[in-house]
């Protein structure tokens, strides 16, 4: 009986060339179909001798076996190769980059209020809070602006409705009633600077209904119009880095301050106004019991806004509260 054993190399290059599993089921029959090479051969085994038969079915049994183990391997290496291109048409790569992230950065009115505030404390203010929400008495009354008083229509003033008729809060105008607030819970000697947001109903190139303010407070025994002057002067001058920078005083009226100011700084060849200021009226000290006899106290107020612009050179401060980037991102460090 012919040597069946290049049958297994040849059926192994047929299954290789089969790349789908029906080409293999194809290709199979050639070899274990119904007439396959090795099925023909098995029917043969009749034609032998009973001692010859042993042998030649035993070695085409090895033949079918080897055959029937490259078709098992080729089905299995055919149907991983489909699973595998079918998971890769399938998956979502994971391994995009991601999107960076932006840095952020501190707003330039948070940056001005910080320098504000660090320069003062190096000359040894230190830093007060009140409330936005005020009361009609904190923003006005004890700051010796009664009822009706004329200056109380300079702050066009946004007032909470609290369901009464009385309209007794108010979005606090000014940073001055933290003066208040301040020396009623403190004995002199004060030295501080109340930083914060305030509210008028105004809205412009150089004004918003939101804006930001310093507050200046110095109470003790011996405190003059002098001592202003100089710790104003000595503020500006560090704050915009000009050592020649002046400042001048224009006599005003504020009901908290007697006498009061305006106060004006040179800047290139001219004077801009900065703020109010003035000595502490006998008045206020008399509502926080302050013996003013005994103490006396300068005050200013300053518009934060103001030192932005002039610093960062913006020339309109509705910038400050758009919100764009383009704007924002210039002050990233
Ligand atoms: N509160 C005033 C305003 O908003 C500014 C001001 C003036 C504050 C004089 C003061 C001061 O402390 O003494 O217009």
């Amino acid at each position: 009986m012919a040597d069946l054993t290049p049958l297994i190399a040849e059926a192994q290059q047929d299954f290789a060339n089969c790349h789908d599993v029906t080409a293999l089921e194809n290709a199979k029959a050639k070899y274990l179909g119904k007439s396959g090479a090795l099925t023909e051969a098995l029917k043969g085994l009749g034609k032998l001798s009973a001692e010859e038969r042993p042998a030649a079915g035993a070695a085409i049994n090895v033949v079918k076996q080897s055959v029937e183990q490259a078709l098992n391997a080729r089905r299995d290496s055919i149907l991983a190769a489909e699973q595998a291109k079918q998971l890769a048409s399938e998956s979502i790569d994971v391994t995009l980059p991601a999107r960076a992230q932006a840095a952020g950065g501190l707003h330039p009115v948070t940056l001005t209020l910080r320098r504000v505030e660090e320069l003062f404390h190096s000359i040894g203010f230190s830093v007060a809070n009140g409330p936005e929400i005020e009361t009609d008495f904190y923003n006005f009354t004890a700051l010796n602006i009664p009822d009706n008083h004329p200056a109380r229509a300079m702050h066009d003033t946004f007032y909470v409705d609290n369901g009464t008729d009385s309209m007794e809060h108010v979005l606090r105008t000014h940073t001055s009633p933290v003066q208040v607030h301040y020396m009623e819970t403190n004995t002199p000697p004060l030295k501080i600077i109340a930083p914060g947001r305030v509210y008028r109903v105004d809205s412009d190139a150089t004004h918003s209904p939101m804006f930001h303010q310093v507050e200046g407070l110095w109470v003790d025994e011996q405190i003059s119009f002098a001592n202003l002057k100089g710790v104003v002067q000595d503020f500006l001058q560090k704050f915009f880095e000009r050592d020649d920078l002046t400042v001048r005083f224009r006599p005003s009226f504020f009901p908290f301050t007697e006498p009061s100011a305006e106060m004006d700084m040179s800047w290139n060849g001219g004077w801009l106004e900065i703020g109010g200021c003035g000595m502490v009226h006998p008045e206020v000290l008399k509502h926080v019991n302050i013996d003013s006899e005994k103490y006396r106290g300068f005050a200013f107020g300053l518009g934060v806004e103001r030192l932005a612009m002039l610093r960062y050179g913006v020339n309109d401060l509705r910038h400050f509260f758009n919100n764009d980037l383009r704007f924002l991102q210039q002050f990233i460090k």
